[in-house]
């Protein structure tokens, strides 16, 4: 059966423990998720609430102690690791809280690197590379490494490298969390221009009330679990 109602992504059943010793600690208690293909959608919890490690098991990055996520109707845990992790540098762009740019590399080919990691011509690479960090505001800061860039320019290259790759949906982990608020909203107001352009679904989760009304739907976590 086919996805109904054009949902891009469906989560079901998802659980997630950790054991520390003798101690299981379960921070997913069975999560049922359906996001619109397009929509925006902000999940919003505590710290600690399972924000991370939800979005992290939705982006196939971690798996599930039981249930399943499905992208466009493809299980992410039905299929080898090596399948999914080409699905997800095909599919899905994440943006981290801490922005998890190599510090060696520039902004260039940090943001060029997801399509350098992809079995095709790298013809056009550099130039969609460029023409990303223009669109984020970054034209003129293409050879600076990680270091020589604020935070707010680190993130504004993480959000170009997260898109690199067209890709169907747009995963971000408190993707203002580690910026002052002024410099947080531009990162939001780029991230929602980009996804209209785009087409892209984004689904973002933060602990931030304020940011949540960005979202067309917001969804709160707590106690493992979505409370409507
Ligand atoms: N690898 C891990 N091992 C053990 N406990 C973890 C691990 N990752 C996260 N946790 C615990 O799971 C809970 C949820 O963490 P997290 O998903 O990062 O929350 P949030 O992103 O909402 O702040 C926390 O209590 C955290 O300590
Ligand atoms: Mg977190």
């Amino acid at each position: 059966m086919s996805e109904a109602g054009g949902d891009i992504l469906v989560a079901r059943g998802l659980r997630k423990s950790y054991t520390l010793g003798s101690q299981e600690l379960a921070v997913l208690r069975g999560i049922d998720l359906r996001v619109r293909r397009g929509e925006a959608l902000v999940i919003v919890g505590a710290s600690g609430a399972g924000k991370s490690t939800l979005l992290h098991l939705l982006g196939g990055l971690d798996a599930p102690s039981a249930g399943d996520v499905s992208l466009d109707g493809a299980s992410l845990f039905g299929m080898s690791s090596a399948a999914r992790t080409r699905l997800r540098n095909e599919q899905i762009g994440f943006v981290f809280q801490s922005y998890n740019l190599l510090p060696e590399l520039d902004a260039l080919e940090n943001v060029c690197l997801p399509a350098l990691m992809q079995p095709r011509a790298r013809d056009g690479v550099a130039e969609r590379g460029q023409e990303l960090l223009k669109a984020v505001g970054l034209g003129e800061r293409l050879e600076h490494r990680p270091s020589e860039l604020s935070g707010g320019e680190q993130q504004r290259v993480a959000v170009a490298r997260a898109l690199m790759n067209r890709p169907a949906l747009l995963l971000a982990d408190e993707p203002t969390g580690n910026l002052d608020s002024k410099t947080g909203e531009a990162i939001l107001d780029l991230l929602w221009r980009l996804r209209e352009e785009s087409g892209t679904t984004l689904v973002m989760v933060t602990h931030d009330q304020h940011v949540a009304t960005r979202g067309e739907r917001v969804l709160e976590i707590a106690d493992g679990r979505i409370m409507e």
